[in-house]
């Protein structure tokens, strides 16, 4: 293990709270090359997946896990989980190197934390290979589900964006009832799929887009009245649910926008910082993505924890409340969503003592 002397100053190591531990990892044998770190431990054990991707350098690698560890605290934070934020990444392409040794090798670095670091998938991982990582280390989550892993996130992350968009409707129109909104999915895969169940069966209108024909045909054949269209972020609907890619609101994308409410699974939405002013401004409402889409974290949280499928489900139906408190706060304090959700981070985080 060896560790790097620029770390210390980087803007996003330091940035906000500084990220308590990074451990750079390599494993000559297995030609594994990663690294993990962790943010903040000030809740609860650091949580977060392994990021495997063909990085171009190890510095582009360390920005991403500075990044995505410190999101997985505010992620953490919010749901209330008595969790941490951390997150590993595995440098090269899953394709070509990932072998059972070099998952293995991962796991034994993963364990060597004595679990201040709690593992995951993430992209270019899956629920295999966290079984083959949990032979090396019992602080790993989201195996299959004949490993006691609880299977599939997306049906829970649907859930919670659907009680975020209720909450929304609540705050803007007043009535969380939905029939006679329509409500714009980008984006039907595994998440976008759910929603649209849900918000069908709340009595929304519901127009889709994807660009997958097989996606867009599975759900012709299942919903009725479900309209199909190119785009929907710039048609005419009240609510835009971004399921697909992340940065679709940016400078060119907000000025189009027709709907009052932005609430979707995506993740990072906004292209930069300022997208938020440029929303508000035009008085339209966005539930950050993090608090939104908080239910799959909700239901690996609960495989931690032990609970059961019905508690980690009302754990996920509770985000709804959140998003209550942080539109409320935005109405009274005059602030931004994503202001508010910082805010209520970091009275959770001090209140336990993190120095925030
Ligand atoms: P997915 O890969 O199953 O579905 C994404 C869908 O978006 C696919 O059907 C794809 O064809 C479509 N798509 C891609 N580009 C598009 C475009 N330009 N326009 C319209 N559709 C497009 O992914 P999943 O699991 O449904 O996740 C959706 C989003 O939610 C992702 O951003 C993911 O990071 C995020 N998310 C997912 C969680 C989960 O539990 N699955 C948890 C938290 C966030």
């Amino acid at each position: 293990m060896q560790t790097s002397s620029h770390v210390f100053d980087r803007p996003d190591f330091s940035d906000d709270v500084s990220h308590e531990q990074v451990i750079f990892c390599r494993d000559e044998r297995s030609g594994l090359k990663a690294i993990i770190a962790i943010h903040s431990t000030a809740l609860g054990p650091s949580l977060g997946g392994t990021r495997f991707y063909p990085y171009p350098d190890e510095s582009t690698a360390l920005t991403d896990v500075l990044r995505l560890s410190r999101g997985m605290t505010y992620k953490a934070a919010i749901a209330g989980l008595g969790l941490g934020g951390g997150k590993s990444v595995i440098i090269g392409d899953p394709k070509r190197i990932k072998t059972p040794e070099l998952l293995e090798a991962h796991g034994r670095f993963v364990d060597s934390l004595g679990g201040r670091y709690i593992t995951a998938g993430d992209v270019g991982t899956t629920s295999e290979d966290m079984d083959i990582i949990g032979r090396c280390t019992r602080h790993v989550a989201a195996r299959t589900t004949a490993h006691g892993g609880s299977g599939d996130s997306a049906p829970l992350t649907a859930l919670g964006v659907f009680h975020s968009i209720l909450a929304a409707a609540e705050s803007v129109w007043g009535s969380s009832d939905l029939s006679g909104r329509r409500v714009g999915v980008e984006g039907t895969g595994k998440v976008g799929y759910h929603l649209v169940r849900l918000l069908t069966g709340a009595g929304a209108d519901v127009s889709v887009c994807d660009v997958d024909s097989a996606a867009l045909d599975r759900i012709r054949s299942e919903f009725d009245g479900v309209t199909v269209l190119d785009r929907v972020i710039d048609a005419p609907v009240d609510i835009y649910a971004p399921c697909a890619l992340g940065a679709t609101l940016n400078d060119a994308s907000v000025p189009d926008l027709s709907a009052r409410i932005v609430c979707g699974a995506a993740n990072n939405q906004l292209a930069h910082d300022g997208i938020e002013q440029l929303l508000n401004n035009r008085g339209i409402t966005w539930v950050p993505d993090y608090v939104a889409n908080g239910g799959g974290l909700i239901q690996v949280a609960g495989e931690i924890r032990r609970v059961t499928r019905e508690q980690a489900a009302a754990q996920v139906v509770a985000i709804g409340d959140t998003v209550r408190e942080i539109l409320g706060r935005t109405r009274q304090l005059n602030m931004s969503a994503g202001q508010a959700a910082r805010d209520i981070v970091q009275e959770r985080m001090r209140a336990a003592g993190s120095g925030m």
